[in-house]
């Protein structure tokens, strides 16, 4: 038998713009100086899919909000097996893997824009698919993540004040109907402040 510890398995969620980045790499810092080993990926990922769904999100090609849905799950199965650096590989080499968005933004942004239902069964009822052990939500108004926004050379067919509001409160509702476990951390203010309360809620779990 081996005993290796599993990693634990955290991802950031938030609209664009609340600091997601930022936080990562805190966060990641902050697990290191505790000895941790951590790996840090995010979705869309480099796969080839991942290119498809950037190449929709900057608009270069259309796709139909049933199509967005589909191929981020694909891209999701992948990500959690693909046997190089897949989630699930590096959890059972001992990582702690932190992944930039994952089912929840599917769950905020696809489920507002085609069937919820369907993209709620999809990802949840998918075995390739696994559940976090801790989900850390940073929160902030939509319209600051707009501000924010305005600095950036590409953004892409969510970043509408509009569109942000309508899936923040999405967040919210996908939150209570999962009961996963979620911490929400404001982002408005102090940046260590946010970034001493992500550790503690990482630290709750990686024991
Ligand atoms: P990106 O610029 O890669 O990252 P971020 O905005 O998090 O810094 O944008 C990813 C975009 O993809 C973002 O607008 C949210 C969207 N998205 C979905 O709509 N559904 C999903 O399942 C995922 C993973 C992302």
């Amino acid at each position: 038998m081996s005993d290796k510890k599993t990693g634990k398995f955290i991802v950031f969620e938030g609209l664009d713009g609340s600091g997601k980045t930022k936080h990562i790499n805190l966060l990641k810092k902050h697990l290191v100086a505790r000895g941790r080993r951590v790996y840090v990926t995010a979705e869309p990922t480099n796969s080839q899919l991942g290119g498809m769904l950037r190449d929709a999100l900057s608009g270069i090609t259309q796709r139909s909000p049933g199509e967005m849905a589909a191929l981020f799950v694909l891209d999701r199965i992948f990500h959690n097996v693909n046997p190089v650096s897949g989630i699930n590989k590096m959890l059972s080499d001992g990582y702690d893997v932190i992944c930039d968005r994952y089912y929840y933004s599917s769950l905020a942004y696809q489920g507002s824009e085609t069937d919820f239902d369907w993209v709620f069964s999809m990802n949840i009822n998918c075995p390739e698919i696994r559940r976090p052990d801790l989900c850390i939500f940073l929160d902030l108004d939509p319209e600051i993540c707009i501000e924010r926004l305005r600095g950036r050379a590409i953004t892409d067919i969510y970043e509408t004040k509009e569109k942000l509001e309508k899936y923040r409160a999405a967040y919210f509702r996908v939150f209570d109907l999962l009961g996963d476990r979620v911490v929400i951390v404001n982002t408005a203010d102090d940046i260590e402040v946010a970034a001493r309360e992500v550790a503690e809620a990482a630290d709750a779990i990686c024991k």
